[in-house]
């Protein structure tokens, strides 16, 4: 069944909370309309807490099941209203909303998944994604960079991925210090220090999510290995309100983000080179 309006949410009922670190928290809601079931990797859901407001969150579960997850940074009022339930307590969500990644176009192809803090949120949808359909795509590596080592999230889910022989994980951090992450080797380094270390070659397909200022030099160091602008697929979170295109919150160059991204190819960017270097509202 699909929602009537696009702007009416329906009631998501929080089935866990799991902590990943003390400000960000990976929440699983049940889907009561189903039109969740829609959901692609890389496309985003508005999360309505009763009383205090609405933001975009991504989809983080590249699983179609009966329940959406979402990994949430407690950051403002929507953000901290929402840690302040429980489990069995309810919220509003509506969506899915705009372009994820181009899965379909990905098929048959080596792809590289490159995530930079937050957002290895939408990269976890994609990896869940390839990986429950690994026999339609080629060589899988994914990159995943932090500030410091403790901020790592999905922890237990990297040490299960890192035991697999079909996906190249490479895990960094600027600051190692802290304590010790058992049967994880985390680097000391950048996104873009993984990006050099990696096997990337021209004739990959790269999906990257992060804050502004990886993209920049993660597509310098991509280019450099010879990958193409129309094989580079950036996910821009720009500040968006209403998701759908009415409230104009995200409009640049001409364009919603809302509705014509998040993600978009370097090929398409080139034509808007204001969006990368404007792109405050990062995740
Ligand atoms: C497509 C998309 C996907 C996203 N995916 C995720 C995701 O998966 N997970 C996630 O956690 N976030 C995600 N975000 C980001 C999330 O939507 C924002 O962080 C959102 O603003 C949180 O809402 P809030 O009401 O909690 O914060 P707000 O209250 O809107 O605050 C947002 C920021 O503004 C600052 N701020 C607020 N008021 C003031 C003020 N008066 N003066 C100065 N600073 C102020 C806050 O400190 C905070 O840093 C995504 C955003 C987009 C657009
Ligand atoms: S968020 Fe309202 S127009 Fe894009």
């Amino acid at each position: 069944m699909s929602l009537s309006s696009p702007l009416i949410s329906a009631k998501g009922i929080i089935r866990t909370i799991v902590p990943m670190t003390n400000d960000n928290h990976l929440f699983e809601f049940s889907d009561s309309s189903g039109a969740l079931r829609a959901c692609k990797p890389g496309q985003f859901v508005e999360l309505w807490v009763p009383g205090v407001g609405e933001c975009p969150i991504s989809v983080c579960s590249g699983r179609v099941g009966d329940t959406i997850q979402l990994m949430v940074r407690k950051v403002g009022r929507v953000t901290s209203a929402l840690f302040q339930m429980s489990e069995g307590d309810w919220v509003g969500l509506r969506g899915p909303y705009g372009h994820g990644f181009p899965v379909d176009k990905y098929k048959g192809k080596n792809l590289c998944l490159v995530a930079g803090g937050l957002g290895v949120a939408p990269i976890r949808s994609l990896w869940q994604y390839v990986i429950d359909h690994r026999e339609d795509f080629g060589k899988l590596i994914l990159i995943y960079g932090m500030r410091h080592s403790f901020d790592l999230l999905f922890r237990q889910e990297f040490q299960l991925l890192l035991r697999r022989k079909d996906i190249e994980v490479y895990i960094a951090a600027e600051d190692t210090a802290g304590p010790e992450i058992p049967s994880l080797t985390v680097q000391l380094g950048r996104v873009t220090d993984m990006i050099d270390l990696a096997p990337i070659s021209a004739d990959f397909e790269v999906a990257l999510c992060g804050p502004p200022v990886m993209y920049k030099y993660a597509v310098e160091r991509l280019q450099k290995k010879g990958i193409p602008a129309s094989n580079l697929w950036l996910s821009l979170e720009r500040h968006m309100k209403c998701g759908i295109g009415k409230c104009g919150h995200c409009f640049v160059g001409g364009r919603f983000t809302c509705k014509s991204g998040p993600v978009f190819s370097l090929a398409e960017l080139n034509l808007l080179p204001e969006v990368i270097e404007c792109n405050h509202g990062g995740i």
